[in-house]
């Protein structure tokens, strides 16, 4: 076939900008599309970081896992041999669904005659709640490959039973973020990662390949659709949820021959209200288990997540907000509920460092955790590694008074302080606050200039 392989970012590097319609336009207002926009901005990272996108796992030069016991590194040697392989080998064959991919060029817009009120900026927007007037949905069958997308009234989905997607998990999503600048302009925050990690995500579940260059472009138009609902001020910004979803209607547990496609929007107020940084308390119970080697913790998958709800619950009992999730043996921190862990501490070496676990398989490859990585290798202050680090080395820490910060990062509340760990019936106490806590203050305000900023940014996409 001459069409590129679904894992081949070479896809998005032909990729031009937004393409004249040629559908018609249904509904009542048609928006000026991509005002000024020629061409839409590509990171670094689609500029061919590797074959699978950005998050291709270990790199030559990288912190690597430190020996590991024989067996575990030969499970994990295999594990990112698979990885490393060229996707389109890697599962299921996605490389028939390669030449279907649908076009932002192709967009049909039916306008809602319904629109809602928005909501009242006076009034703290609760996560998820709220959803704007439109939504993009794409159809995909096996013998006809994608349709046209659509952006259509926001509006419920009607569904087989025996649909896929409610009975094996086969579901997918991704969430990120659209902010509204101190010029007035919206912008995307890296959207070119979540559109790698999203294609990861659906080739491992055998879900149609798409072109991200194309997804990226519909969900901008859609943002641009609903602009108006993207909220004002330095701490609120439109959540954005694209989810794909296996939609076979048989009960045999085999690859769909159907999907749905479909992305809402939510406006979503202040993590933190106020300025303050509120610190989160952590259950840390081996256990729980989230993910582990040979798994699928490090894809975007529904799955991975309604497992947790009791976990969280079990944390709250024991007074704790959040799980800290550990792992193996040796009790390794992996991630906080949903969000990637960081360790700023001297390290034992005596070097002042800021750690979080290598993208070993278990460990969701974050875009906020990428942020904060590139961040501080920027500014070269510190060392930063990715590599596993256990309980017993964050005690011994703790012990010698090397701990400054310890906190999680994720999409939702950027960076959140962690202040307390439950861990093995003792209530350890992490001085995050105390030490300012300077690196997270840092992070947020450099966050907050490049995702509120009126100027152009590598890492924004202007709507
Ligand atoms: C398990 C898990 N880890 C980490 C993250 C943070 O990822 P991101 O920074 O892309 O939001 C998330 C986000 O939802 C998550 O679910």
């Amino acid at each position: 076939m001459g069409s590129p392989s679904p894992a081949d970012s070479s896809a998005c590097a032909l990729y031009q900008g937004p393409a004249p319609h040629k559908r018609p336009i249904i509904g009542a207002a048609r928006p000026a599309w991509g005002l000024g926009q020629a061409t839409l901005p590509r990171e670094g990272a689609w500029a061919g970081r590797g074959r699978n996108g950005f998050f291709p796992g270990p790199r030559p030069g990288r912190a690597q896992l430190p020996a590991a016991p024989t067996m575990a590194a030969a499970a994990q040697a295999k594990i990112w041999a698979r990885k490393l392989l060229p996707v389109s080998w890697l599962l299921c064959g996605p490389r028939r669904y390669a030449s279907s991919n649908f076009k932002a060029a192709d967009l049909q817009l039916e306008m809602t005659q319904e629109p809602h009120q928005k909501p009242d900026p006076s009034k703290p927007l609760v996560f998820g709640k709220t959803f704007t007037d439109h939504m993009l949905m794409v159809e995909w069958k096996e013998e006809e490959g994608w349709g046209q997308p659509r952006i259509q009234p926001f509006q419920n989905l009607t569904l087989h039973p025996a649909c896929s997607g409610l009975h094996y998990s086969m579901q997918l999503f991704e969430g990120m973020k659209a902010f509204k600048g101190s010029d007035q302009r919206v912008r995307l925050f890296r959207p070119w990662l979540n559109m790698d990690r999203m294609l990861r995500s659906a080739l491992r579940l055998c879900l149609p390949s798409f072109d991200k260059g194309e997804l990226l472009e519909c969900i901008r138009r859609l943002v641009e659709v609903d602009k108006d609902w993207v909220p004002e001020g330095n701490s609120s910004s439109l959540y954005i949820r694209p989810v794909l979803i296996g939609n076979e209607p048989s009960l045999g547990v085999s690859r769909s021959s159907q999907a749905l496609l479909f992305v809402i929007l939510c406006p979503v107020g202040a993590y933190f209200p106020g300025d303050a940084v509120d610190p989160v308390s952590l259950l840390a119970d081996p256990a729980f288990i989230r993910a582990w080697i040979g798994g699928v913790g490090d894809y975007k998958l529904g799955g991975n997540y309604g497992p947790t709800v009791l976990v969280q619950q079990e944390a709250k009992k024991r007074g704790c907000e959040q799980v800290l999730w550990l792992y193996g043996p040796d009790h390794q921190l992996t991630e906080v509920g949903t969000m990637n862990i960081f360790i700023y501490w001297t390290h034992e070496d005596g070097v002042l460092e800021l750690v979080t676990p290598s993208l070993d398989g278990v460990i969701l490859p974050g875009v906020v955790r990428q942020s904060l990585l590139d961040l501080a290798r920027t500014w070269g202050e510190f060392r930063v590694a990715e590599r596993k680090v256990t309980m017993k080395e964050l005690l011994r820490a703790l012990e010698e008074g090397r701990v400054r910060e310890v906190f999680g990062s994720g999409t939702a509340c950027q960076v959140c302080p962690v202040h307390q760990i439950l861990y093995q019936g003792k209530h350890l106490h992490i001085p995050t606050m105390e030490n300012g806590p300077e690196l997270i203050l840092r992070f947020l305000k450099e966050l907050k200039a490049i995702q509120y900023g009126a100027g152009a940014h590598e890492w924004m996409l202007p709507v």
